[in-house]
């Protein structure tokens, strides 16, 4: 492996008696994209909780681009370039789709009243600027038609797409993916996939995806992390993950319980 972006070492989260994630290890790659599957209630939640310090590690340590990621407040988390999206969309309803991915870039000079008392040039070619972005991003997502619309009018589809939008509205390095295909429809999911890829190979972002459609993510990852019980259980190229006995254990076993 060359240098790894994400290193996860000996993470540990509990709630109560219970080890969400149980002592987990794993890299991800520069450059790459990882999914990260298994049952309902593996843990795989709760790890991007902790890689966005959303909960703390109660032992463990992160490292992204190098450095402990772990132990900082999540909105410098998000300035280093790691974003997310939730299992649970979070689109501000009452604003367009256009206005959701336009605020998310930070620094908006028109928030400064001084800038926009006495530069308002420079707060509208910025403000211009963030809206050719939003715009760029919602035709890499086929959104483009709903540019208007209120998110609160989208389809559960439309918002997981919006989720991912905000995320790119970041210009980030790493980007956590939470259930990105529930409810979006299969072929638009296979489009957006590729455009997943392209991101990865014209703008060399990783990611770490989360999914239950087993089948997508195997097409679409480098590599495959399984999590059961709180535990990483198996780790390869999606032809190894296949293949191993403890994985169709654990989903079977997920199944008949
Ligand atoms: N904030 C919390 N407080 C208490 N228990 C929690 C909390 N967050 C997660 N858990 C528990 O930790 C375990 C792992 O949950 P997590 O949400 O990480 O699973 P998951 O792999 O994302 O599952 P799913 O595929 O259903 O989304 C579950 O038993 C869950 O109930
Ligand atoms: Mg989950």
């Amino acid at each position: 492996m060359t240098e790894p972006i994400l290193q996860v070492e000996d993470a540990v989260c509990a709630f109560g008696g219970l080890r969400a994630v149980d002592n987990c290890s794993f890299e991800v790659e520069a450059g790459t994209i990882t999914g990260l599957i298994g049952p309902n209630g593996a843990g795989k939640s709760t790890m991007f909780n902790l890689i966005t310090d959303m909960v703390p590690l109660q032992s463990g340590r992160i490292f992204f681009d190098g450095r402990r990621l772990d132990g900082i407040p999540p909105h410098s988390v998000a300035r280093r370039g790691v974003a997310r999206t939730f299992q649970i969309p979070g689109e501000l309803g009452r604003m367009t789709v256009l206005e959701n991915l336009a605020l998310v870039p930070e620094g908006q000079l028109g928030e400064a009243m001084f800038t926009s008392l006495f530069a308002p040039g420079i707060v509208r070619r910025q403000e211009e600027r963030i809206r050719d972005q939003a715009r760029e991003v919602l035709g890499l997502l086929q959104l483009t038609h709903l540019e208007e619309e209120l998110a609160a009018n989208l389809s559960t589809g439309q918002k997981k797409l919006l989720e991912i939008g905000r995320a790119l509205m970041a210009s980030p390095k790493l980007v956590l993916l939470d259930e990105p295909a529930a409810g979006v429809n299969p072929t638009l999911m296979r489009n957006i996939a590729q455009t997943i890829k392209g991101l990865r190979d014209e703008r060399g972002i990783t990611w770490v995806i989360v999914e239950h459609d087993v089948p997508l993510i195997m097409e679409m990852s480098d590599r495959v992390i399984v999590m059961a019980e709180g535990k990483v259980i198996a780790n390869g190229t999606p032809e190894e993950v296949r293949s191993d006995r403890r994985v169709l254990d654990a989903y079977l076993g997920g199944v008949a319980a």
